[in-house]
């Protein structure tokens, strides 16, 4: 669906590099490809460190001229890029840790152009649970799952919260946009182990299979380890 974006976003542009926002960007590795792929990237980051690491992979590509890192914050987003320049906003793994999601999906909403949209993939609350109940932490799986955030809190949690489908849902809508899709993102691949796939012959492209088919059959995608939301401004 992203690629369809971005070429649409040049049709729109007459031919000229679609504008990407990654926000939260980290050390790179989506901006540096779709930068391979010609779009103009702009990443805000607030880790020094991950910007240096994005700054080597982008000169390793050779594409280091299509990509302007920016140290920052979401909260100051608005005074760090222009406001409805980005034909995609990238926002992964970003809202599960941000102070308020919702000022956050406001912020990012306001960076696209008319049109333009925005991608998030957010950690799912109650694949959190599954998978500490699969791996027999069961106590931290019942607190997980009564937790209005769907967290452990604590030193050990990295994460602020997690979602779910309609919560994910009902943040991108007040933001003002037009949610598109919510698909799950890894719903079978992380409860197979590697070596139940080893065992069965053409195993891995039959994932892959399932995996397509049960990122948008609820209630499956509801479990993924990830969410995927696409919402157009
Ligand atoms: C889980 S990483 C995701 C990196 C990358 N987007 C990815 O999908 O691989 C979260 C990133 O968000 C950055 N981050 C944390 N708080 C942020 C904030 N308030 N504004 C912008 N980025 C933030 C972190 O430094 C980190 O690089």
């Amino acid at each position: 669906m992203l690629d369809a974006e971005l070429t649409a976003a040049r049709h729109r542009r007459a031919g000229e590099a679609p504008r990407v926002l990654d926000v939260g960007g980290g050390s790179g590795v989506l901006a540096v490809a779709l930068a391979a792929e010609g779009c103009s990237v702009t990443v805000v980051e607030p880790s020094p460190n991950a910007l240096a690491t994005l700054h080597r992979r982008a000169q390793e590509a050779g594409v280091a001229d299509r990509i302007t890192a920016v140290q920052g914050d979401s909260d100051a987003l608005d005074q760090l890029v222009g406001a409805g320049s980005a034909d995609l906003v990238l926002a992964h793994g970003l809202l599960e840790v941000v102070d308020d999601p919702a000022v956050t999906v406001t912020a990012l909403a306001g960076a696209l152009a008319p049109g333009g949209v925005l991608s998030v993939l957010v950690a799912n609350r109650f694949a959190a649970v599954l998978h500490r109940a699969i791996s027999g932490r069961l106590v931290d799986a019942r607190r997980l799952l009564d937790d209005p955030a769907g967290t452990l809190g604590g030193p050990g949690e990295a994460l602020l919260r997690r979602f779910d489908v309609e919560g994910l849902r009902a943040l991108l809508a007040g933001g003002g946009l037009a949610v598109e899709l919510i698909q799950g993102h890894s719903v079978v691949a992380d409860l197979v182990t590697g070596s139940v796939l080893e065992a069965n012959p053409g195993g891995p492209d039959a994932l892959a299979e399932l995996e397509l088919v049960a990122a948008v059959t609820p209630p499956l995608r509801d479990i993924a380890t990830r969410l995927h939301g696409v919402a157009r401004r």
